[in-house]
C-alpha cells in the first residue's frame, strides 16, 4: 500500500494518454558488489562486501550479483564464505559473472558449488568496434563463441544436480551493436542453453556506454522483446549505465518497451558516470503509486552503509536521498509547502506542494524543510515560529516580522536557526 497515485493524475477513460504507463515494479538485481565494486578507487575488501551484502538482502533485493569469483580472490572466498555459512537467505538468489573461457567458467561454477540456487551471468562484447578493433572477430565467430561456452556451461553445472542453474546471458556493447548481431546471438545462447520451463534464461541487455537518447534504447529494447526466441521462457532484462545523465530515464523507457528485469547499482555508483540508480527508479515508481518492493523507509541508514563501503560521498541534491531535497529556500516555497502541510490530512493522498513525496516515508523529517535566510518569505517563517515556538502572527504581524528576519539574515549573510528566529521575535515581541 502506498499513498501515491500518478501524477499528473490520469483520466483512465482518456486511453489515448498517456500510451503506457509502468504498473509493476520489475524484478530487481543489484550489482554494487560487482558493477560497483569494480569502479571503485579501492574495491571492497571480504569484509565490507559481506555487510554491503546483509544490507542488501535487507533492502529486499531478491536477485545479488556478488562478484567475478573467477577474476578475484576476493570475490571467491566472499562467495564460499557466503555459500559454506549459509548467509544466503532461501528466497535471494546470487549471481557471478564471468567471461567466456572455460577455465574462467570452470573456476566460477567451482565457486558456487553447493548453493540452492545460482545464476551464472556470461557476457561478451558484440559491437562492431569491439569485433574490430578488441577482438579480431567476425560475427559467427562470436556467435560460435557463444555457443561453445553455453554448451560447456551447461555440461559443467550437470555435475551439480543438488543446485538451480540459471543462466544470465548479456551480450556487451548491445546499444552499439546492430539489432540482427543481438538478436541472433542471443537466440543462440537461449537454444544451447536449451531454455524451457524448467531452465528459464535471462537475456540482459546493457548500455555498456550510454550514447543515445532513452527513446533509442527502448525501441531496441523493443525490437527485442518483440522476436527473441521461447520468449515465455525468457526473462528480458535491462543494465543501464548513466554516461549520458539518462540511466534512470532508460530502464523507465525499457520497462514501458516490454523489458521485466532491472540492473543496477544503489545510487548509481558504477563505471564511469555510473549504472542505473536503482534508489531513483525505485522511489520514482513509488511516487507513480507503484511499490515498488523494497524498503527505503531508512532512506539514511541505507545512505551511511553504502557510503562507508565505497568510500564515495553522496551529493546533496541527489534525489529522495541527498541533504537538501527537503529544504526549502525560497519565499514562495517556503510559503506554498507550509499551506500544504496544513492542508494535508493523515490519511489522504500525498499532496504538498514542491515535495513530490513525504519525506517520513524514507525516514527523513520535516526539520531541514523550512530554513531561514535572506530570501525567505513570511508564510516559512511563520510556519516556523508556529511549528517549534507555538506563536500564531496574524497576517499583518507575519508581513513586518518577516522584513526583520530578512534584514537580519542578509546582514549576518548567514541562515538563521529556528532558535534565533525565536529568540528575534521574543526580543521584537515580548521583550519588556
Ligand atoms: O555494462 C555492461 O555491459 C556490463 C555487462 C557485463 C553486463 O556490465
Ligand atoms: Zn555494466
Amino acid at each position: 500500500e502506498n499513498k501515491y497515485r500518478p501524477f499528473p493524475p490520469i483520466d483512465l477513460a482518456d486511453r489515448r494518454w498517456p500510451s503506457r504507463t509502468i504498473n509493476e515494479a520489475p524484478v530487481w538485481l543489484t550489482t554494487d558488489l560487482r558493477d560497483g565494486n569494480q569502479a571503485l578507487f579501492e574495491p571492497m575488501n571480504a569484509t565490507r562486501k559481506l555487510r554491503l551484502f546483509e544490507e542488501l538482502v535487507h533492502l529486499g533485493f531478491k536477485e545479488i550479483e556478488v562478484g567475478f569469483p573467477a577474476a578475484s580472490q576476493t570475490d571467491f572466498d566472499v562467495v564460499r564464505c557466503l555459500i559454506d555459512e549459509r548467509r544466503v537467505p532461501r528466497d535471494v538468489t546470487p549471481m557471478v559473472m564471468t567471461q567466456l573461457r572455460e577455465d574462467l567458467i570452470e573456476k566460477t561454477v567451482r565457486s558456487v558449488a553447493g548453493a540452492q540456487r545460482v545464476i551464472i551471468h556470461l557476457y561478451n562484447a558484440i559491437a562492431p568496434l569491439w569485433r574490430r578493433v578488441v577482438f579480431g572477430l567476425s560475427v559467427a565467430e562470436v556467435e560460435q563463441l557463444v555457443a561453445h561456452h553455453v554448451r560447456f556451461l551447461r555440461e559443467q553445472v550437470a555435475q551439480y544436480p543438488q543446485t538451480e542453474w540459471l543462466l544470465q546471458y548479456s551480450p556487451e556493447t548491445f546499444c552499439m551493436a546492430e539489432l540482427e548481431v543481438s538478436l541472433r546471438i542471443c537466440n543462440t545462447a537461449i537454444r544451447c542453453w536449451d531454455a524451457g520451463p524448467s531452465r528459464p534464461i535471462i537475456i540482459n541487455l546493457p548500455t555498456t556506454v550510454e550514447v543515445a537518447t532513452p527513446n533509442v534504447f527502448a525501441d531496441q529494447v523493443e525490437w527485442m522483446n518483440d522476436r527473441l526466441e521461447r520468449r515465455e521462457h525468457v526473462v528480458l532484462s535491462v543494465h543501464p549505465h548513466n554516461d549520458r545523465g539518462t540511466g534512470v530515464a532508460c530502464a523507465e523507457q525499457a520497462l514501458l518497451a516490454g523489458a521485466q528485469r532491472v540492473e543496477g547499482c544503489l545510487f548509481g555508483n558504477g563505471e564511469r558516470s555510473g549504472n542505473l540508480d536503482l534508489v531513483t527508479l525505485a522511489l520514482n515508481l513509488y511516487t507513480q503509486g507503484v511499490h515498488p518492493r523494497l524498503d527505503f523507509s531508512d532512506i539514511a541508514a541505507v545512505a551511511r552503509v553504502v557510503e562507508q563501503s565505497t568510500a564515495l560521498p553522496i551529493h546533496p541534491r541527489h534525489p529522495y536521498v541527498g541533504d537538501l531535497v527537503f529544504t526549502a529556500f525560497s519565499g514562495s516555497h517556503q510559503d506554498a509547502i507550509a499551506k500544504g502541510f496544513a492542508a494535508q490530512a493523515a490519511d489522504a493522498l500525498w499532496a504538498v506542494p514542491y515535495l513530490p513525496i513525504d519525506p517520513r516515508d524514507l525516514g527523513r523529517t520535516y526539520d531541514s524543510i523550512v530554513r531561514v535566510n535572506g530570501q525567505s518569505g513570511k508564510g516559512g517563517i511563520a510556519f516556523l515560529l508556529h511549528r517549534d515556538h507555538g506563536v500564531t502572527m496574524p497576517r499583518r504581524m507575519q508581513i513586518e516580522f518577516s522584513a526583520i528576519v530578512q534584514q537580519l539574515a542578509d546582514a549576518s549573510e548567514a541562515e538563521l536557526t529556528s532558535e534565533e528566529v525565536g529568540e528575534l521575535f521574543e526580543s521584537t515581541y515580548l521583550a519588556p
